[in-house]
C-alpha cells in the first residue's frame, strides 16, 4: 500500500511479444513508475522506445530486479524456467508468458475477462499468461459457457507467422520475396520447396502453403500446441473433463491467428441469441454478415484488441451446437495485451 507508482520489468524487450508490450505500455493508461527493459547479454545497450523516452536495455542478471514490484516475463520457456523464481525471490510478482508454469497447480493461469478473480491465488508469486492458440478465442468461448455451459470443443487452427517469433515473421518474408516473382510456382510437387531453401522454424515451405504443424510432437502423434489448447482451455474454464480436439495449423499470415470452432453445450443454442449474446461480451467484436461479405480475416483484425467472432451457425445435426469463426491478434490479446491486463490488475493491488 503506497501512493508510489509500481515499478515495472520487461523481460524480453526486444522480441516479438516485447515489441508489441513496449507499444502497448505506451499507448494504455500509464500506472507505471519507473520501466526497466531486460534483455539477454547481446542486447545490453541497446536503447527502445517506450512512453515517448528511449530506454537503455538491462542484461538479466539477479541485481536487475532489485526493487521491481512486476516483472513481465517474454521469453523463451528455458528463460523463465531459469528467472522467473529468481525475480519472485527478489520481490516481484512475475506475469510470465511462455510455457514453463502454466498447468502448474501452484500458478494461476489467468484472462481477466474470464477468471480475473485467480490473480490473488499466486502462492509462488508466479502468474501464468495463456498460450496464443488458447487465448485467441478463450474471451468469446468463455462467455458462450456463462450462458450455455460448454461440454466439447472442436477446434481448427489458422496460426500466424508471429506465433513462432520474429524469426517466423523474418521467415515468411524472406521465403515471399523468393517465390513472389516466379509464376510457375506451386504447379508442380517440390517447386516451392526448392524455390525458398530455408524453412526457418516451420517444417516445411509456408509461402504459397499451408503447414498442420505448430510446437512439438508429443506421444499418439499430437503436437504440444494442440495439447496446450486441451489443457490451458480446461484450466481457465475450471472444466478439467471438457472434451477438447485441437488441429493447428500454420497459414502464411503474418500476424493474427483465427479458429474455426465447433462447440457443444449442455442445452440447445439460438445462433441469434449467441450473436447478441457474444456483442455484449466486453472483448468480444461479432462482425457476422455474410450476405455483405462481412466477417473477421486476420488482416483486418491484426493490430486490435478485441476477439472477432463471424459465421456463427447452429449446427445442422445437433440443437446444443455451434459453428463460428474467430480471430484474435496473437501478439496483443494472446499474449502482450493479455499480459498488460494482469499487470494492470496488479498495479492496483500495490496503488489501492
Ligand atoms: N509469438 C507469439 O505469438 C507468442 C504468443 C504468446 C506467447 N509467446 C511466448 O512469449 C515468449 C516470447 O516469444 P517471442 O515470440 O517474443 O520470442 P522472440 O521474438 O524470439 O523473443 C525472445 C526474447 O527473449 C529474449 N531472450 C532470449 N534468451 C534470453 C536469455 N538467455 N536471457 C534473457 N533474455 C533472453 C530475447 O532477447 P535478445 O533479443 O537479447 O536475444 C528476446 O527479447 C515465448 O515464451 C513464447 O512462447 C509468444
Amino acid at each position: 500500500m503506497s501512493n508510489r507508482l509500481p515499478t515495472l520489468a520487461v523481460v524480453g524487450a526486444t522480441g516479438a511479444v516485447g515489441t508489441v508490450m513496449l507499444d502497448i505500455l505506451s499507448t494504455r493508461k500509464n500506472v507505471w513508475g519507473e520501466i526497466r527493459l531486460v534483455a539477454s547479454a547481446r542486447s545490453a545497450g541497446k536503447r527502445l522506445t517506450v512512453r515517448g523516452e528511449e530506454v537503455e536495455v538491462q542484461a538479466i542478471s539477479p541485481e536487475v530486479f532489485d526493487g521491481v514490484d512486476v516483472a513481465m516475463f517474454d521469453v523463451p520457456d528455458e528463460v523463465s524456467k531459469e528467472w522467473a523464481p529468481i525475480a519472485a525471490e527478489r520481490g516481484a510478482v512475475v506475469v510470465d508468458n511462455s510455457g514453463a508454469f502454466r498447468l502448474d497447480d501452484d500458478v494461476p493461469l489467468v484472462v481477466p475477462e474470464v477468471n480475473a478473480e485467480q490473480v490473488r491465488n499466486r502462492p509462488r508469486n508466479i502468474i501464468s499468461n495463456p498460450n496464443c492458440t488458447t487465448l485467441s478465442m478463450i474471451v468469446a468461448i468463455g462467455a458462450l459457457h456463462r450462458a450455455y455451459g460448454l461440454t466439447d470443443l472442436v477446434v481448427s487452427s489458422y496460426q500466424a507467422a508471429s506465433g513462432a517469433g520474429q524469426q517466423g515473421v523474418d521467415t515468411l518474408y524472406d521465403q515471399i520475396a523468393k517465390v513472389a516473382t516466379d509464376r510457375t510456382l506451386g504447379t508442380r510437387a517440390g517447386d516451392v520447396r526448392a524455390a525458398v531453401s530455408d524453412l526457418g522454424p516451420f517444417p516445411a515451405p509456408l509461402a504459397l502453403n499451408v503447414v498442420p504443424w505448430a510446437g512439438s510432437l508429443k506421444d499418439d502423434g499430437w503436437s504440444s500446441e494442440e495439447l496446450k489448447v486441451r489443457n490451458e482451455s480446461r484450466k481457465i474454464l475450471g472444466l478439467p473433463d471438457l472434451r477438447v480436439s485441437a488441429t493447428c495449423v500454420r497459414v502464411p499470415v503474418v500476424t493474427t491467428h483465427s479458429l474455426a470452432i465447433h462447440a457443444t453445450f449442455s442445452t440447445e443454442v439460438d445462433a441469434d441469441e449467441a450473436r447478441r449474446l457474444l456483442a455484449s461480451s466486453p472483448g468480444v467484436v461479432v462482425q457476422d454478415d455474410p450476405a455483405k461479405g462481412e466477417f473477421p480475416t486476420p488482416i483486418d483484425v491484426v493490430g486490435t484488441d478485441p476477439t472477432w467472432v463471424g459465421r456463427i451457425r447452429r449446427s445442422l445435426d445437433d440443437p446444443r451446437s455451434l459453428d463460428l469463426f474467430l480471430c484474435g491478434d496473437n501478439l496483443r490479446k494472446g499474449a502482450a495485451l493479455n499480459t498488460a491486463q494482469i499487470a494492470e490488475l496488479l498495479a492496483e493491488e500495490f496503488t489501492s
